[in-house]
């Protein structure tokens, strides 16, 4: 994928956008302050710009939306405190910060069949690196961050915690579940994978096989695309790793769902059929 730079105006207002549910609190310039700094220094050609990337810069920032749109519930019902709401943050924006190549099944289907055994090992190789280098890249920023802002916004057992998330960020795509136990990366796996609902990610999905991202009939089929893929998802949770919303998808926190819910009904009333 070309991605170009954006300018200050275009990266600080996909920030604020993102941060809306926390516009009106008194910490709202912090948190602002730590996500560009974090989304600035990300931005460069070794990373979230890299030819590799799979996924446009608004990726990050409607990761960073959701996890806000859920995290502002968690912190108004007082199971988090601010630095949660810090760290939910920061973890949204950098959780991709390894660039690595998309290899779909499609893709794999598609390839002459000489070219499909080395794709597939390509594919199962590239999330664990995605994950490892990407924890590790990650702890490089907060320390830079540290250092910028002069003290320290997320001390070692935090950049612990946020990095130990990225490096089991993607696990569902190797089978392995993410446990509910670390409600922080239950909430990032949803938040995440809610881009694959979304209209620009549904575009994005479209650009990267070079069809046409406005047709409507080709956003359709995209979609219906992904919410099996989410389905699949489901498959590697047992009862007990929940409660989750139904039997269907794997949305454990009732925020996800509902942003999920939102865009069905977005995707229904532009023709998508079924339930
Ligand atoms: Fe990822
Ligand atoms: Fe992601």
């Amino acid at each position: 994928m070309n991605l170009s730079q954006p300018t200050e105006q275009k990266r600080q207002s996909l920030i604020r956008d993102a941060l809306k549910p926390f516009e009106n609190d008194s910490l709202f310039d912090e948190l602002f302050g730590i996500c560009d700094c974090l989304f600035k220094m990300a931005l460069n050609k070794d990373q979230l710009l890299h030819d590799d990337a799979d996924n446009p810069i608004e990726h990050h920032t409607t990761v960073l939306a959701h996890m806000m749109e859920i995290v502002r519930t968690e912190l108004d019902e007082k199971r988090f405190n601010w630095d949660q709401v810090k760290q939910s943050a920061a973890l949204a924006i950098l959780h991709d910060i390894c660039p690595v190549r998309k290899i779909t099944e499609d893709m794999i289907r598609n390839a002459p069949p000489e070219q499909q055994a080395k794709l597939r090992e390509e594919r199962e190789s590239s999330v664990p690196f995605h994950m490892r280098r990407g924890a590790e890249m990650a702890r490089e920023k907060f320390l830079v961050l540290n250092e910028k802002f002069g003290k320290s916004i997320f001390d070692d057992e935090k950049i612990n915690a946020i990095c130990g998330i990225v490096l089991i960020h993607d696990n569902p795509k190797l089978g392995k579940k993410i446990p509910k136990d670390n409600w922080v990366a239950v909430m990032l796996r949803e938040a995440d994978r809610l881009w694959m609902v979304t209209l620009m990610g549904i575009r994005a999905d479209l650009e990267r096989k070079h069809e046409n991202p406005d047709d409507l009939e080709k956003q359709l089929a995209q979609v219906e695309k992904n919410i099996k893929r989410l389905e699949e998802e489901r498959e590697i949770y047992a009862e007990e790793d929940g409660p989750f919303y139904d039997n269907r998808f794997f949305f454990r926190n009732p925020i996800a769902k509902k942003i999920f819910d939102k865009w069905c009904d977005y995707w229904k009333k532009q023709g998508l059929r079924g339930d």
